[in-house]
């Protein structure tokens, strides 16, 4: 770590994966005050040095063990797809590095469960890049509902339905046998735990509409949570719409005392007894986004600026490890639940 006299500490860190999903984290990382990016990895030789290129970062490696070997960094951000997620986790903790890993944390719980403790045996900070619950719009909600604008919340449908192509940007979401609950759902799954709390119980159904795609394509999940209110999660990637919401989340809250409605185009109705009032909710265009995206790559902003300030000031991720294996297991027991027709409890 950097310290230069009375001046905040400058964090270093290395990228690991230069992919699709890369280029938004390292925009990011590039927008934020007190880090560096100092190190890129890739095992494409060609998108490692497009990307060095394009963010003016030099020192590139094929092989995360050398770059651990010759970095001193203080931080290891992952963005590699999900099968290279241990080793990598697995590399940083051996190291004592912190590490953020992408979504989701691993293909199966023993790996994530792994992940978690070697991350615990390590003593360093270990954040899943869980970035829905930083959504702007997601987070707006969430003040509505501490603030107790609508009283207590007892019920609550999260849904994300489109038909963007995702194929085409991310051909190997085609390929796996699992593929919308455990790519999307897991983010719908999180924003219900962040609004709702913890899962007591729950049940699901999938669907695959797309016939040239490999997974599930459609999923509705009910949960129980454990204060006894209920959810309803819907995404699909195979709904046609007149104008395609993509990429945002759709919630709808009732609470005991009035409603929450986060509808299309970022509007939130807060409506109760006293007043109905509807609140532009619309995410920061930043100078490096594109719409539709924007709403993503501004929640990428916030999650990785707490990031930076869980390392300066030593506090606990929000999305930690431990954190993240609930929502995690939520997956885990959806497909479970799919599988064998019936209400799965969540230990
Ligand atoms: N939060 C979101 O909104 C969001 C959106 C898209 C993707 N993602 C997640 O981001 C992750 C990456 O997805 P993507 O679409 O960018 O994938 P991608 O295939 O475009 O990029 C992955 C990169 O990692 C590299 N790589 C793989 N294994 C490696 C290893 N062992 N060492 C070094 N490099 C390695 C590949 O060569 C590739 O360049 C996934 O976990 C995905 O779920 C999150």
């Amino acid at each position: 770590m950097t310290n230069t006299g009375s001046s905040p500490k400058i964090l270093h860190g290395a990228v690991v994966g230069c992919g699709f999903f890369a280029l938004n984290q390292l925009e990011a990382w590039r927008a934020l005050d007190g880090v560096e990016i100092v190190a890129l990895c890739d095992t494409n030789e060609t998108r490692l040095a497009e990307t060095g290129a394009r963010f003016g970062i030099t020192r590139l490696y094929t092989d995360i063990e050398a770059l651990l070997d010759d970095e001193a960094i203080d931080f290891l951000d992952i963005a590699t797809t999900p099968p290279s997620h241990r080793i990598l986790v697995e590399a940083a903790a051996r190291r004592g590095v912190a590490a953020i890993c992408q979504k989701p944390i691993a293909p199966s719980l023993a790996d994530a469960r792994a992940m978690v403790e070697a991350m615990a045996t390590s003593g360093r900070p270990f954040m899943i890049h869980e970035n829905f619950r930083w959504q702007t719009p997601v987070l707006a909600l969430k003040a509505q509902i501490a603030e107790g604008a609508v009283g207590l919340p007892f019920w609550c449908r999260i849904s994300f339905r489109s038909g963007y192509d995702v194929y085409a940007q991310q051909p190997y979401l085609a390929k796996g046998e699992r593929f919308i609950i455990e790519d999307l759902g897991i983010h719908l799954l999180d924003v219900a735990r962040f609004l709702m709390g913890d899962v007591a119980s729950l049940w699901a159904r999938t669907q695959r509409v797309n016939e040239t795609i490999k997974g599930e394509d459609v999923a509705t999940i009910m949960l129980g949570h454990v204060n006894g209110t209920t959810s309803v999660i819907d995404c699909s990637y195979a709904s046609t719409f007149e104008r395609d919401p993509f990429p945002q989340t759709l919630i709808e809250i009732d609470g005991t005392s009035g409603s929450l409605r986060l509808t299309q185009d970022y509007k939130l109705l807060v409506m109760n007894k006293s007043s109905d009032r509807t609140l532009d909710v619309t995410p920061l265009l930043l100078d490096w986004a594109q719409k539709p995206w924007f709403n993503i790559q501004e929640s990428v902003l916030n999650i990785q600026r707490h990031w930076v300030k869980c390392l300066q000031t030593e506090a606990e991720p929000f999305t930690n490890g431990r954190d993240n294996l609930k929502t995690f297991a939520l997956v885990e027991a959806a497909y479970e639940s799919a599988s064998a027709g019936r209400i799965i409890e969540v230990s």
